[in-house]
């Protein structure tokens, strides 16, 4: 099987430094996320440093550098969720989950990040799991949607 991160250079004859942006683009959408290995192959392809294209891909942040989890859960720490106590249940997730906001989980299950604002401040606290709103969130009312989502995530294994 090719190697994506290579078709995806290949597209881009032009060793122009400008193509890093593009290229990184293409590689976040079909890989999920910029690999060592990817930014190894970028480096060699545009003879750019390894150091320069963290550096600019650090600076946007839809650039990824781990593996996205099965499950994506994000709470809002903007102002109207923060009043009503989203960064106790944002440790709550932390704990529950091993990981710290903006990591996954070892076993690429989950993915765990905190945001500002979902724009649905009525309903804050507001957690979004793989894309569905939860609002008026506490500490009960996220370890029942965690273990509901363990014992999913149990079940398909099995
Ligand atoms: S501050 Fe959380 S949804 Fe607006």
């Amino acid at each position: 099987m090719a190697d994506p991160v290579q078709s995806i250079l290949k597209k881009f004859t032009q060793k122009d430094k400008s193509n890093l942006i593009p290229i990184l683009q293409s590689i976040q959408v079909k890989e999920g996320y910029i690999s060592p290995a990817a930014v190894e192959k970028i480096s060699k392809h545009l003879r750019i440093s390894k150091g320069h294209i963290y550096g600019v891909a650090s600076f946007f942040s839809q650039f990824k550098f781990n593996p996205s989890g099965r499950h994506s859960i994000k709470i809002c720490l903007g102002t109207a969720c923060h009043v009503r106590g989203a960064q106790i249940i944002a440790e709550e997730f932390e704990r529950e989950l091993g990981i710290k906001a903006g990591e996954t989980t070892q076993d690429l299950q989950f993915s765990f990040e905190t945001v500002n604002c979902l724009g649905a401040c009525a309903l804050g606290p507001v957690v979004v799991i793989d894309g569905k709103y939860h609002g008026q969130m506490n500490i009960g009312k996220a370890q029942a949607l965690l273990e509901k989502l363990l014992g999913k995530t149990e079940v398909k294994e099995s």
